[in-house]
């Protein structure tokens, strides 16, 4: 296992679309090993493989109070949408920064397991906002694109005078 490299906003290659996976092999389980390692290492909750620079449909969460409950989703596709929840959220990409974003309450989502069986799941509140949430990275979106433009500017001139600073 290894920990991977998180890149930070405004790195553009965090606005690349994220190209589907063919087969999950052995290869695509070592990255989700990877991924789940880095994701509870920074301490986080999601993980989308265009922050650790895969341009791959794949993501891992554990929304768990434990974090004892590791998800894989290759593929994902977010099919249904229910409901509004406002929740404060952040990004491994944006360290730092929580705002709160408007999501759906409830989503059915369609996706590939780590054994490459699909799979279809009915979830809800922090789980299924985390799920947008690193879905949305699939496709090059950030939660600071749910925000005012003034505040996403705001976030994005500290974002890059820390980039100054730091090694
Ligand atoms: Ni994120």
């Amino acid at each position: 296992m290894a920990l991977l490299h998180i890149l930070h906003y405004p790195d553009p290659r965090l606005r690349l679309i994220s190209t589907p996976v063919v087969s999950v092999d052995d290869e695509i389980r070592q990255l989700l090993d990877d991924m789940l390692e880095t994701m509870y290492a920074a301490p986080g909750i999601g993980l989308a493989a265009p922050q650790v620079n895969v341009t791959k449909r794949i993501i891992v969460v554990d929304t768990s109070p434990k974090g004892d409950d590791p998800r894989c989703l290759i593929n994902p596709e977010i099919v249904s949408y229910d409901g509004v929840e406002v929740m404060e959220e952040g990004c491994l990409s944006v360290p730092g920064f929580h705002e709160n974003v408007e999501r759906a309450q409830q989503i059915k989502v369609r996706a590939l397991g780590r054994d490459g069986e699909p799979f279809e799941m009915e979830v809800e509140g922090i789980l299924a906002v985390c799920i947008q949430h690193e879905t949305d990275h699939l496709d090059g979106k950030l939660f600071v694109d749910y925000l005012s433009e003034i505040k996403r500017n705001r976030i994005q001139k500290k974002m890059e005078k820390q980039r100054r600073f730091s090694m």
